[in-house]
């Protein structure tokens, strides 16, 4: 995989991907980190690793379709062929979708389509679940929507805060998207309507 990661802040799922390829366990290449944010402390995880980081800032550009397509000319001008948003708090549009087919994946955290959209390990104590947990899925126009790959599940304790859960939430990202672009990397998902067939390891 030749992948472009975009993330708005602290990148714990960026690093993830870095540290699963540096361990040899994710036959891929970072070929770009995109940012919203300029204080993303990603761009610090991007330094170190010695990966090219962008930032573009969306009120620089005339509307949102101008700012994506700023961002997959930068995306293919590194040869992007697959797009991973590790907490990138943004709803995808038109150009990128269409650029990157079935190529954008994204790490959620809670159970979908329980609790999509922000503050989802809130949404989810708030609501009073004893299960939560997170999702990997390929990445449509909805907001969270999109094939489901690969979910986990934690459970919630009496005495959990927002934080707590989602520390415990957090373990379980890392572990799954890495997993889901293993699958990927592999050829071995089949996108059939809304449903994502894991097919057997062929080596
Ligand atoms: C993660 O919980 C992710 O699922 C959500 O935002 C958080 C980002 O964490 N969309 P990080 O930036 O990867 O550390």
């Amino acid at each position: 995989l030749n992948l472009g990661v975009l993330a708005s802040g602290r990148g714990s799922n960026f690093q993830a991907i870095i540290d699963a390829i540096a361990w040899g366990v994710l036959p891929a290449k970072i070929k770009v980190l995109v940012t919203d944010n300029p204080e993303a402390y990603a761009i610090e995880r991007a330094r170190r690793a010695g990966i090219p980081w962008h930032y573009f800032d969306p009120k620089g550009f005339k509307n949102k379709e101008e700012y994506e397509k700023e961002i997959v000319k930068t995306l293919l001008s590194y040869e992007v062929d697959t797009v991973c948003l590790a907490g990138y708090m943004r709803l995808i549009g038109k150009p990128l979708l269409s650029s990157f087919p079935m190529r954008i994946i994204n790490i959620h955290p809670a159970l979908l389509p329980a609790f999509p959209g922000l503050h989802a390990q809130k949404q989810a104590l708030d609501y009073g679940v004893k299960i939560a947990g997170c999702t990997v899925h390929f990445v449509d126009e909805g907001m969270d929507t999109g094939p489901i790959i690969l979910q986990a599940a934690v459970p919630v304790y009496d005495d959990d805060s927002e934080e707590s859960l989602s520390e415990r939430i957090l373990e379980q990202e890392h572990r799954i998207l890495v997993e889901a672009l293993r699958l990927l990397s592999e050829n071995r998902l089949l996108v059939e309507g809304r449903r994502v067939r894991i097919l057997p390891d062929g080596g």
